[in-house]
């Protein structure tokens, strides 16, 4: 009795001590988890086949499924508790209460393309348990409507494949890469070829569904415009399991042109950058041209070279474009024979990098091209980066063996949107997004000497990109940034990369997440952090 009151007293003071959360790690019980499950069910469910422990042979391979940085699938990367994989949103609501109730620290993994692994790894807080959304992934395409929902673990891909079933002249401005969870996606913005058009993804959202941190199913009316304005750029894994999205389809014309030209260096790359630079924002809101910098061998044994590729989307056909390119262009030297012409849901099959004549049926694959191991940086563009600074960045590019830079362009929608309409900030007066892409195929290589190669890069082009704050963009996750030290981490601490991603709007995404989870639930190395309780109002 007498040792039973102390030790209560101890956790008192224990809970005193801690400012306002407390972490611990409960072992956990899977039969209390899933009698849990059951008694939060509204029907009679057999959970057990939805739970996958290492126990289960068929774990790995379910963990692996989505994991798309085989960086984070090596043995040494830490696993899981278990990995639930809900079929309904009651079957969410359920977890979330009992992971609450059982003090069970969650990931959740839509398309599990997070650059960083956040969504399948845990490096600050063990043990972790993994809610995985594959299998939510209806889509209800309307046309008359101009609407779908689509669930969050859907691709992109699918939606527009879906999309592409019903009408010739819709189509959705979300990412290239057609491998994407729409739940984690569009959290974080999403771009692709439309966006000089049509925005992101996020500006196209018009209703969401929400599991909140209470087990509450919320759409827009009942989640409230401050919950709904932050999950639409504020990025996964704060707020709640988003498990739909309502988007609004945007017309494409029925014939679309797509084209991929290259200059080498010897070709004169370095000046027809510079001029890329100077128009790519201001062209025609149909073209979209963005650039892969690569590396490649000359003809002249052991000599290398740069190849910069102008991969592009044209809302039209090819002679309007070819208008537009002779205009503003003529220096790339685009020619009729460069064009395809073809329709939206093809233009998406070329732009992700598939073969010549690959059916569009491809996406029912939910195939990721980039599988591969990655480490991946951002940056945005406010000015032209100058001939000199180029060629010192090609020197750079020389010193790994497959390094990729791709320059996306801004400009046209993305500039008329203010910068605090979604928590993407990254819009008016940004010419162009620059990504530091580093890969190898095998896990002995030098693992270090890539990443470090994306950090020297980065370093280098410090004066010629946005600065205070230097932005980046969140679905490009990059842990450098700066990252949340456990649950309790505090507004300051995050601001390091919360201003990076959001500018001001981190703030506002402070004081939502304050609203919504003021406990931390929703967390992970780079959510939004809730304002500690001496600085909470009391209203
Ligand atoms: C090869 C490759 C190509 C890419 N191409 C593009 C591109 O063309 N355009 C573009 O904009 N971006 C692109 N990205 C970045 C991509 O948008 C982000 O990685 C995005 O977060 C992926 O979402 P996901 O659901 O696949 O990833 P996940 O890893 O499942 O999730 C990403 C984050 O969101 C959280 N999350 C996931 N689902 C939910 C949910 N339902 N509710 C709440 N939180 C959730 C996760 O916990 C994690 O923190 C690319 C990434 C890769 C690896
Ligand atoms: C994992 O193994 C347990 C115990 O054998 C079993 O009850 C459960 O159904 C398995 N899970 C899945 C998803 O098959
Ligand atoms: C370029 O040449 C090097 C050495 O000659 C070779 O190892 C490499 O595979 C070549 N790369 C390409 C893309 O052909
Ligand atoms: C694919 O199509 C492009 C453009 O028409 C062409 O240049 C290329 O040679 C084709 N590739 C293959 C492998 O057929
Ligand atoms: C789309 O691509 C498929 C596969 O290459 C091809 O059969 C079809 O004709 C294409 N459609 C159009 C409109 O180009
Ligand atoms: C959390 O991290 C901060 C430093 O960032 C530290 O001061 C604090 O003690 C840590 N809290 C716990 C519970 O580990």
């Amino acid at each position: 009795m007498v040792h039973s009151v102390s030790s209560l007293l101890s956790i008192i003071v224990v809970l005193l001590l801690s400012p306002y959360v407390i972490s611990v790690s409960i072992p956990i019980h899977q039969d209390s988890f899933l009698k849990c499950l059951e008694r939060n069910s509204e029907s009679p469910f057999p959970f057990s086949t939805l739970l996958y422990t290492p126990k289960n042979s068929t774990f790995t391979t379910i963990l692996q499924s989505s994991a798309q940085n085989l960086r984070f699938t090596l043995p040494s990367s830490p696993k899981p508790e278990f990995i639930f994989t809900p079929l309904k949103e009651s079957h969410i609501q359920a977890v979330v209460i009992c992971s609450k109730e059982l003090g069970i620290h969650l990931r959740i993994r839509s398309g599990g393309h997070d650059y960083e692994g956040l969504s399948y790894v845990s490096e600050i807080e063990r043990p972790f348990s993994v809610v995985d959304l594959a299998k939510l992934r209806s889509i209800r395409i309307d046309i008359e409507d101009n609407s779908a929902w689509v669930q969050a673990g859907a691709t992109n891909g699918e939606l527009y494949y879906r999309i592409s079933e019903k009408s010739e002249t819709h189509g959705f401005p979300a990412g290239t890469c057609t491998s994407l969870g729409m739940g984690g996606h569009v959290s974080g913005g999403a771009y692709g070829a439309m966006l000089r058009k049509y925005g992101l993804a996020a500006d196209n959202v018009i209703d969401a569904r929400i599991i909140d941190v209470h087990g509450r199913l919320l759409d827009r009316k009942a989640m409230g415009e401050d919950l709904f304005w932050a999950i639409r750029g504020g990025a996964g894994g704060s707020f709640g399991i988003l498990t739909a999205w309502k988007v609004k389809l945007v017309l494409v014309p029925s014939t679309v042109t797509v084209f991929t030209v290259a200059k080498t260096l010897e070709q004169g790359a370095t000046k027809i950058l510079c001029k890329w630079q100077q128009i790519a924002d201001k062209l025609d809101e149909d073209l979209f041209i963005r650039v892969y910098v690569q590396t490649a061998n000359t003809s002249n044994e052991g000599k290398r070279t740069i190849t910069t590729s102008y991969n592009a989307l044209f809302l039209g056909d090819a002679d309007r474009l070819l208008q537009v390119t002779e205009h503003s262009f003529p220096e790339l030297g685009l020619a009729r024979q460069d064009c395809i012409e073809t329709n939206w849901i093809n233009s998406t099959v070329y732009l992700d990098g598939f073969p010549n004549n690959t059916l569009p049926e491809v996406f029912l694959e939910r195939r990721n091209l980039l599988k591969t191991y990655f480490k991946g940086k951002s940056d945005y563009a406010r000015e032209v980066i100058p001939e000199t600074a180029l060629e010192g960045l090609w020197e750079k590019l020389f010193e790994v063996e497959s390094p990729l830079v791709i320059l996306t362009p801004y400009g046209g929608m993305m500039s008329k949107i203010p910068e605090s309409q979604t928590p993407f900030p990254h819009r008016k007066g940004t010419k162009f997004k620059i990504l530091y892409w580093s890969r190898w195929q095998d896990a002995e290589e030098n693992v270090a000497n890539h990443i470090d190669w994306t950090r020297k890069v980065y370093k280098f082009l410090t004066p010629y990109v946005s600065k205070s704050p230097r932005e980046a963009y969140v679905n490009y996750r990059d842990l450098d940034l700066g990252m949340n030290k456990n649950r309790s981490t505090s507004v300051e601490e995050a601001s390091a990369f919360g201003t990076k991603y959001f500018k001001d709007n981190f703030y506002r995404l402070v004081l939502v997440k304050t609203e919504v989870d003021p406990d931390n639930f929703f967390r992970h190395e780079q959510s939004i952090p809730p304002l500690p309780l001496h600085m909470r109002g009391r209203n």
